[in-house]
């Protein structure tokens, strides 16, 4: 079946609805997501969305750009930091005039409270920069704009899975995808595809991410050709559920929470004698390992699975119950602990991909070191890479470039379709992906992809997360290789065409591996420790190679490096110190 619209939006959490919103203006406006829309996983986000109002304390929207810049260890792109800061003031309103329900101060106006690496006077103190629903801002988000999106006609084709992008050489014409409740392929032809589809921290064991996070996008685009930009940048949150992962906002550091060893010494002490729990994420996370592995976790075993105390129980029940409500809930749920009267058990938790899909200021997707750009293909939100998180995202971060970048990339295609001719298509663009599926459904056997997803899993914990070496991720780079391999023989075994999620698991896992693949050659090509990558054997920044972005090509079971220059212009490197 083909449909055609002036623009497909590919995902429909926080960036895709804003960008479905802002398009839906002028062009006919669809949105295709393998989920129902307002289960997407911006709703997962809890703690708050930064934006320097100053309702509660003086603010500048300069302060924080600088705090993103610095955050990401300078491998931000200093121009679309200042646009992010500058931009989130209209953007949080806006969602305010929409009714977002923020929490108020006394006087009525929206509340903020404060999170990790966000300052006052480029780094003095911390500040109360994130506006914030509970700790259900994500969710709230997602509300707002859906409803919005329904009022502005905006189409929906819900649990329609994306398996290809229609590329004819840099000009997008439209996308192929698998309705989910029929197992057949549809061609959405478009003059504008914009790729909004989230994280995919699935590739780790221990993740905050939820199933559906396997990265279709920058999965999709990578076997097509286009490079993914600075892959080795993952963020590990530092308070996951201990065991299972599950956020566990850092709205609880910002409202007061404090982290502790088994000594019950406030560690943070040590390692950012200023901003303490608050210090930007990459530090935080590095600081509990470090713990643990001097023995100082809990169990006190040195293996990477102890954990730390999160204690918020002196803030009692009431801020707890008013601010906190949701994390409070998964921890009596899967712990059987109330943060109210007893410390919470964390561990670090694969929470962010800084990396993704390269894109200019408006969303359009760069194809070189050169800034070519390809013509009618747009990405945005966590898939992407603009870039403003560099080598590490400060918390609140993620759901403002939903929102500002999402609202940029959309108003571009409203504008650009205007102009854009209708795209050409080959006589039948979904047949390479008809081949596929019929390939995993021939019903013969092959190898059990639980297994492939396990050990991928498992290796890329192990020797691509927090702390990295050259022979563990070179080994991690051949086991990425050898389980490809593998993936190219499994089957599904239910070969029936009704909800087919066998069908639907194998496709995400064929994602998760490419972009395994990619994060840890990228990793492994970096000789230097900046943010969220860290090297034992190359333990200091080094600005005079490495200040550059990676751009990671596909080709086959190799990935191809090159580069992209960083955007500087305003600050100059410096030494990280909180
Ligand atoms: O900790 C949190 O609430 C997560 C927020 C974020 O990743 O920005």
């Amino acid at each position: 079946m083909v449909h055609e619209f002036d623009a497909v939006i590919v995902g429909a959490g926080g960036s895709g609805l804003f960008s479905a919103l802002e398009a839906s203006k002028k062009a006919r406006t669809a949105v295709i997501s393998k989920l129902y829309p307002i289960r997407s996983h911006t709703g997962a986000a809890q703690g708050g969305i930064s934006a320097a109002l100053g309702n509660v304390e003086e603010d500048k929207p300069e302060w924080h750009a600088f705090d993103t810049v610095k955050g990401g260890d300078y491998l931000v792109d200093q121009g679309a930091a200042l646009l992010l800061a500058e931009d989130a003031v209209q953007a949080v309103y806006e969602l305010e005039n929409w009714g977002l329900p923020f929490n108020r101060t006394p006087e009525g106006r929206i509340d903020q409270r404060r999170f990790g690496g966000h300052t006052r006077n480029f780094g003095e103190a911390a500040v109360r920069r994130a506006c914030y629903a509970a700790d259900r801002t994500g969710h709230m988000i997602l509300q707002t704009l859906y409803q919005q999106c329904i009022k502005n006609e905006v189409s929906f084709f819900d649990e329609y899975q994306i398996v290809d992008v229609i590329l004819e050489g840099n000009r997008c014409g439209g996308v192929v995808a698998v309705n989910l409740a029929t197992s057949e392929l549809h061609v959405f032809k478009a003059k504008a595809v914009l790729f909004a589809t989230g994280g995919f921290g699935r590739i780790f064991k221990i993740t905050s991410n939820a199933y559906a996070n396997t990265g279709d996008g920058p999965a999709v685009l990578a076997r097509r050709g286009v490079p993914m930009e600075d892959m080795e940048f993952y963020q590990f949150h530092p308070t996951g559920i201990r065991g299972l992962g599950i956020l566990i906002s850092e709205a609880v550091r910002g409202e007061g929470g404090q982290l502790f060893n088994r000594e019950g010494k406030r560690f943070m002490e040590t390692y950012a004698p200023t901003l303490l729990d608050l210090a930007p994420r990459d530090m935080v996370a590095r600081a509990i390992l470090t713990e643990i592995r001097a023995g100082r976790g809990m169990r006190g075993d040195k293996k990477i699975d102890d954990y730390v105390h999160l204690d918020a129980s002196h803030l009692g029940k009431e801020i707890i119950m008013s601010k906190l409500p949701d994390i409070t809930e998964f921890c009596k749920t899967y712990l059987g602990v109330d943060p109210a009267e007893q410390p919470i058990p964390v561990q670090p938790t694969a929470h962010y991909a800084m990396g993704g899909i390269p894109t200019d200021l408006d969303g359009r997707v760069v194809a070189d070191g050169k800034g070519g750009l390809y013509e009618g293909l747009y990405a945005v939100g966590e898939c992407a890479c603009v870039s403003v998180h560099g080598a590490n995202r400060l918390g609140t971060n993620s759901l403002l470039d939903l929102v500002v970048f999402g609202r940029r990339g959309g108003k571009h295609i409203a504008e650009y379709v205007q102009g854009a001719d209708s795209p050409r298509m080959g006589k039948d663009p979904a047949e390479p992906s008809a081949a596929r599926i019929r390939e995993l459904m021939d019903g013969k056997k092959g190898p059990q992809a639980g297994t492939i997803r396990e050990e991928m899993q498992v290796e890329m914990m192990e020797k691509v997360g927090i702390y990295r070496n050259e022979g563990d991720m070179k080994k991690a780079v051949e086991k990425m290789q050898e389980l490809r391999g593998q993936y190219r023989e499994v089957r599904v075994q239910d070969t029936t065409g009704t909800f087919n999620t066998d069908l639907l698991e194998m496709i995400e896992l064929g994602n998760l591996l490419d972009l395994s693949l990619l994060t840890a050659a990228s990793a492994e090509n970096r000789k230097e420790s900046r943010g969220a990558h860290a090297r034992e054997d190359y333990p200091d920044r080094d600005d005079a190679n490495w200040l550059r972005h990676t751009l990671a090509v596909l080709e086959g079971d190799d990935v191809k490096i090159d580069y992209k220059e960083v955007d500087t212009s305003r600050w100059e490197p410096k030494p990280r110190v909180y």
